[in-house]
């Protein structure tokens, strides 16, 4: 892993690269104060164990259910004197591991027996039943920095953001400002509540942005969020054009205007990207019926 100071109280932490490749782990934020936090610290299955040793949290915080950024909640649970919170739209996700397999909306049994078998034995996840809740609008009070929590759901239906006023550093998670951009490819994931998060977040108008995902950002930042909804857009204009021609989702979703030609993944990952394609293919065509990204309220 990697750490790269902010300031005197900020260390932003990215996994070791064999981590990010496999979904096992994310970028996140360590905030040494009176108390020090760690959020998103998921360094992948070898080296968060010792991460966790070596900073000693007073505070974690899983940003939402999504397994590269919650695989590691068990492991920061046993941090002695720990508190760790998890959005509390996403509380029994975390604590029920039969309930975060149902919500991703699996459309079969055999997907839904290996998607389980993967997160338990492949990523390590164990459920968090005795995690505190996080909302928006809450504050973590570290000591001299106090962290707002921020509504980004639309990516999953709790995505936290985290905003430190008084130095306008956001953290925005997954927002989607990496090179894939926006994911709303499980079920539970809202499109429309996706764009009105995005514009919450330019409105707050940061100096630096903190990724999962996408390193640091300190040029042009109100751009780059507003890079989101461009990505949309152009997906938007290739779906609009192809119910134009009287195409329905599942054609649609054939032509892979997301992931490409999804027979190039290996079995059973080549169903995940197509249901995700699916997926975001279908929030797309339901935005479209009210009229599309540019007519969202926020
Ligand atoms: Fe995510």
């Amino acid at each position: 892993m990697k750490r790269v100071s902010i300031s005197d109280r900020l260390v932003y932490v990215l996994p070791p690269r064999s981590a990010r490749a496999s979904f096992l782990g994310c970028s996140g934020l360590v905030v040494r104060d009176a108390r020090t936090a760690i959020i998103d610290g998921n360094m992948g299955p070898d080296e968060t164990p010792a991460f966790l040793e070596a900073e000693k949290p007073d505070v974690c915080v899983v940003s939402h259910f999504h397994v590269d950024h919650s695989r590691w909640a068990h492991e920061a649970a046993q941090v002695p004197g720990v508190v760790l919170h998890v959005p509390r739209a996403e509380l029994r996700y975390l604590a029920d591991m039969d309930h975060f397999v149902e919500r991703c909306g699996l459309p079969d049994e055999d997907m839904a027996r290996s998607w389980r078998t993967w997160l338990t034995q492949g990523a390590g996840l164990r459920p968090v039943p005795d995690a505190v809740p996080l909302a928006p609008g809450d504050v973590l009070d570290l000591g001299a920095t106090r962290i707002d929590v921020v509504d980004a759901k639309g990516h999953s239906p709790g995505h936290q953001a985290y905003w430190i006023a008084k130095d306008r550093i956001l953290f925005c998670v997954d927002i989607g400002v990496d090179g894939f951009g926006p994911w709303y490819g499980w079920r539970d994931a809202d499109l429309l509540e996706y764009v009105r998060s995005i514009w919450r977040l330019v409105e707050l108008d940061a100096r630096l942005l903190v990724t999962s995902h996408g390193g640091l950002i300190e040029k042009d930042v109100r751009t780059v969020l507003l890079g989101c909804l461009d990505v949309m857009r152009g997906r938007e204009t290739v779906i609009a054009h192809d119910l134009d021609e009287g195409l329905d989702v599942e054609t649609i979703t054939a032509r892979g205007h997301i992931y490409g030609d999804t027979s190039r993944f290996p079995p059973p990952l080549d169903a995940a990207y197509r249901l995700w394609e699916e997926n975001m293919v279908r929030e797309h065509v339901r935005i479209i019926s009210t009229g599309g990204i540019d007519a969202v309220d926020h």
